[in-house]
């Protein structure tokens, strides 16, 4: 049977910070409010909003050695970087460690650092929801905000997508070699 939203919201509240919870709670709303636009299955894409940070606040030497024990690939850039790898490793501990979450959510959730090939609708949604939630203040979120009501699904992923690039260009922080791999996948599929 799948979790409730109020005993994963327990759960999450057991383990993050109020901060981390409040940002995972606009999360879960935003991204609700998404796949109701895009006709994604909206108690998933809140559970998986409301999921997407389990491990957001592992230190960095634990989310390393964990990723390691759990056959993560562990690259240069997730040592330099080390938080990437809280997707990935929740994509991996959330079926033992919250039983009855959906294999598509933890699937989800596992995308959100540096995307998978292929995105499932689900995946795209939990994605754009983290970086458009109305807790997010960074220049040109507006702009993708407005994009909900007359972009596709696809287009708007596109679009937060490069955006997360720019601020990895920005930042002048190292480009993980899943997000070129995710990058690339979503230009040639692009038909513009
Ligand atoms: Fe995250
Ligand atoms: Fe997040």
């Amino acid at each position: 049977m799948a979790v409730s939203y109020d005993l994963a919201r327990a759960a999450v509240a057991e383990r993050l910070s109020a901060s981390a919870l409040a940002h995972s709670e606009r999360v879960a709303q935003t991204a609700g409010e998404l796949a109701e636009r895009f006709g994604v299955d909206v108690e998933r894409a809140r559970l998986a909003g409301l999921l997407h940070d389990w491990h957001r606040e592992l230190g960095a030497a634990e989310l390393v050695a964990r990723a390691r024990e759990a056959g993560i690939p562990v690259t240069g850039v997730d040592e330099d970087v080390p938080y990437l790898l809280h997707g990935p490793l929740a994509r991996v501990d959330l079926p033992q460690a919250l039983p009855g979450v959906p294999d598509d959510v933890c699937e989800a959730i596992g995308a959100h650092t540096y995307g998978t090939v292929p995105m499932s609708p689900l995946a795209m949604v939990v994605y754009i929801a983290d970086v458009i939630e109305p807790g997010r203040t960074y220049s040109g979120v507006e702009r993708l905000r407005e994009r909900v009501a007359d972009a596709s699904l696809e287009e708007l992923f596109l679009d937060t997508y490069a955006a997360s690039l720019k601020h990895i260009v920005k930042r002048r922080r190292p480009m993980h070699p899943e997000t070129l791999r995710v990058w690339n996948a979503i230009v040639a599929s692009d038909g513009r």
